[in-house]
């Protein structure tokens, strides 16, 4: 047994070979997080989808038996969290679910079912004994039906997908793994999944600020106890959901003939020896989840492809594709590449990086074939402007 907290026990499902979720690369797998309260109308928070539905049903055995299950607490309804909990309604079929409005309407719709619910609003209380879990809606954090619940008297938010990451471990505590690198994985998390939403994020920051919180259980991942470990993770989710940047670039590319490549070089070297942060990255070694990783934190970001067929490489166009829908905001953005015979194709690629919420500070640069020496020392004309929209904002 997995034993968190007094009358709070861990039954999740752990899945360490689940290398995508969803486009997101996950090369550390991941956990689905549900929590089983003990108190007198025992209540379970989420559950796992179906394929952790019998570590999940051993851990809850663990403790107690099924039938004694009173509420099931569904924060979310997408099937990571959801997905067992037909499986354990027959063994507790006089469960409620708990969720809210929209969560009844997305449970419905998934699992075409008749179960008892009680559907809860902000604010709403459900008494399970000594406890108190009270509810606030968060739509779109991460679907329109999400909520975390609230325990008063633990002092506990059980906050789903907010604050969450994909790392599978045996450790259930960030500070137990390494605050910095659970930080780094909920940085991951959030550009890929949460990144839409950041007006939404900042509603529920402003109502989370007004509660007493000693742990933050998310639904993926390490949770967050004590002040160290809670402030960190909100102060990083304030940043992020407001768009703040640090002062770095980014330059991603891909290249057929290194060509494109050249001038990604040239461009980190002019850049770094200008003493401005600057990363660069292939697309050829780098998954496009870990690229948004890094766009997160940087105010600026060099797009480089050549034209293949006149388009983009196609890595690019999944990468800009991949933006159109997390749309980043208050980033500068720069386009560059080569090309054989008519540059016309990169009109595409300023269009989608445009689209994506990025602000073109300066005409892209496109070489034909192979960039000469005198083509490459032209490239230090940008540095100028660079300097300058480095200390403004977009
Ligand atoms: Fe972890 Fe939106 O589900």
């Amino acid at each position: 047994m997995i034993k968190l907290q007094e009358d709070i026990v861990w039954v999740g499902s752990i899945d360490w070979s689940l290398r995508n979720f969803h486009g997101y690369s996950t090369p550390l797998g991941s956990t689905y997080n549900a929590y089983l309260i003990l108190d007198e109308k025992p209540t379970l928070i989420d559950s796992v989808k179906t394929d952790g539905f019998d570590e999940l049903v051993r851990r809850i055995h663990e403790t107690l038996p099924l039938s004694e299950i009173r509420y099931i607490i569904s924060n979310h309804t997408e099937m990571d969290h959801s997905g067992s909990i037909a499986n354990l309604l027959k063994w507790c079929p006089d469960a409620e679910i708990v969720c809210s409005p929209k969560g009844e309407e997305g449970l419905k719709k998934h699992f075409q079912n008749n179960w008892k619910f009680k559907v809860v609003d902000s604010g709403d209380t459900l008494n399970i004994g000594k406890r108190n879990l009270s509810f606030l809606l968060m739509p779109m954090v991460h679907w329109p039906d999400s909520m975390a619940t609230y325990s008063i008297h633990d002092e506990a938010l059980f906050s789903n997908d907010a604050f969450g990451q994909h790392r599978a471990s045996v450790e259930r505590y960030a500070d137990e793994l390494g605050l910095d690198m659970v930080l780094e994985d909920a940085a991951k998390y959030y550009g890929n999944i949460v990144l839409p939403y950041g007006n939404q994020v900042l509603k529920v920051l402003a109502a989370v600020r007004d509660l007493k919180i000693k742990t933050i259980y998310p639904s993926h991942g390490l949770i967050w106890r004590g002040n160290d470990s809670i402030s960190k993770i909100i102060g990083r989710y304030e940043k992020w959901a407001s768009h703040q940047t640090d002062n770095k670039v980014l330059i991603v590319y891909d290249t057929m003939w290194s060509s494109t490549k050249i001038i990604a070089d040239k461009l980190f070297s002019l850049i770094d020896e200008a003493g401005i942060p600057v990363k660069k990255t292939s697309l050829q070694h780098t998954h496009i989840s870990d690229v948004v990783t890094d766009i997160l934190t940087s105010k600026m970001v060099f797009f480089g492809t050549p034209i293949l067929n006149n388009r983009m490489l196609p890595s690019m166009a999944s990468l800009v594709m991949y933006l159109k829908g997390l749309k980043p905001k208050n980033r500068f953005a720069f386009t560059f590449g080569s090309y054989g015979w008519a540059p016309s194709a990169f009109k595409e690629l300023e269009q989608s990086i445009q689209e994506a919420g990025f602000e073109l500070f300066q005409d892209g640069i496109y070489i034909q074939y192979v960039p000469d020496e005198k083509e490459l020392e032209k490239l230090s004309d940008l540095l100028p402007i660079l300097r300058e929209k480095m200390s403004s904002h977009a």
